[in-house]
């Protein structure tokens, strides 16, 4: 292996590291635990919460994507074995999926807590999580299948 090679490799795991292991505590330990707050607590909160780490997930979207192109690039490009291509594909559609969290949902969840409409910040929250949800299970799915890419 050679150091670009592994220095994106390492990249790589990082971005991924971040975004899923966000992920898992988002919904795995925040969320529960903000349970019991009323909405004027809870909804400004996951504002602040979201606000920022979507910043981290923005950054590791496009480290995630630089280097997985550079590595698809150094594993044979459009010849590369078809779990680094399912990779790839799994890793767009949870990039559009974070897309339209970050620049669709987030908004309405901003002008419901701006205008105090805490039912439509919950749903707009409801909504996060629900496609949260669905990016944590495409994300292991894609780790299994880069795990795979291996035997190929
Ligand atoms: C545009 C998106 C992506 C591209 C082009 C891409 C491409 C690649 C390539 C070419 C490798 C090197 C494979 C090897 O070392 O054998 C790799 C490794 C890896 N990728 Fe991705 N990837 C993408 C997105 C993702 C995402 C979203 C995840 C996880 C959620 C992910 C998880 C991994 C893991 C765990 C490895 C290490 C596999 C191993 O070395 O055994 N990738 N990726």
């Amino acid at each position: 292996m050679t150091k670009a090679i592994e220095i994106a490799l390492f990249l790589h795991l990082l971005g991924v590291a971040v975004w899923i292991g966000g992920m898992v505590f988002a919904n795995f330990c925040l969320r529960p635990a903000l349970g019991d707050l009323s909405p004027q607590l809870r909804l400004p909160l996951w504002e602040s919460v979201f606000a920022r780490f979507f910043n981290w997930v923005g950054v590791s979207v496009i480290v995630i994507l630089l280097s997985g192109g550079f590595l698809l690039s150094q594993y044979g490009g459009a010849h590369a074995s078809w779990p680094l291509h399912t990779m790839a594909g799994f890793g767009i559609v949870m990039m559009l999926i974070f897309g339209h969290i970050r620049f669709a949902v987030f908004p309405r969840i901003r002008r419901a807590v701006q205008a105090q409409k805490w039912p439509d910040g919950a749903n707009a929250v409801a909504t996060v999580r629900r496609l949260v949800i669905v990016n944590l299970v495409l994300g292991v799915v894609t780790i299994g299948v880069a795990v795979m890419s291996r035997g190929f």
